[in-house]
């Protein structure tokens, strides 16, 4: 299946992130599960503070570490699990195997993956991604630019009705 659909929108700063994941959560709790949102863009690209965003917009109230060392932080939203993976600083596929959280990314859950392709550098096989989430620097200090690409027909689903808000 090799359908796909994007959305590119040009963030003006953090707010309008922040107004973005608003936009988003609501579909996102209606994900079929398991669903797979890969995150890229350089470091201080905004990707954490999109998926910070995406957790509070879903209503969760707690702190929201970056998962940089723990490589997973675990959520549970109303009985839904959200998964936040972050693999900048995996070298070793053993230190993964070890993490007790291999069998995570095949769970019943919302899986946003930072660094995707840090894993799978080492080693660590990911599951297809549902949605690509791609952020990068914008013409301006707090600018970034935003591609959502729905990559599965679910994803298709959720995101084609967006399309006109997020624009
Ligand atoms: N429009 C924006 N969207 C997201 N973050 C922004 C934006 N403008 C400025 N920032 C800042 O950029 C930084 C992004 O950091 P972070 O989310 O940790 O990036 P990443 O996880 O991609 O490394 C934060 O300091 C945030 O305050
Ligand atoms: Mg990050």
């Amino acid at each position: 299946m090799s359908a796909s659909f994007s959305i590119d929108v040009a963030l003006s700063n953090e707010e309008h992130t922040r107004r973005v994941a608003a936009i988003l959560a609501p579909a996102l709790a209606q994900a079929p599960l398991p669903f797979v949102i890969f995150l890229s863009g350089e470091l201080g690209a905004g990707k954490t503070t999109l998926v910070r965003a995406l957790l509070r917009a879903m209503g969760f109230g707690g702190r929201v570490k970056s998962p940089t060392y723990a490589l997973v932080e675990v959520y549970v939203i109303s009985g839904l699990n959200l998964y936040h993976f972050d693999f900048y600083r995996l070298k070793d596929p053993d230190e993964w195997h070890e993490s007790g959280f291999r069998d995570a990314l095949t769970d019943q859950a919302i899986s946003l993956i930072e660094w995707p392709q840090k894993a799978l550098g080492a080693g660590v096989s990911l599951p297809p991604a549902d949605l690509e989430i791609a952020l990068s620097m914008g013409p301006s200090n707090d600018a970034r630019q935003l591609r959502l690409s729905a990559l599965s027909s679910q994803a298709i689903r959720l995101l084609q009705p967006l399309a006109s808000t997020l624009k």
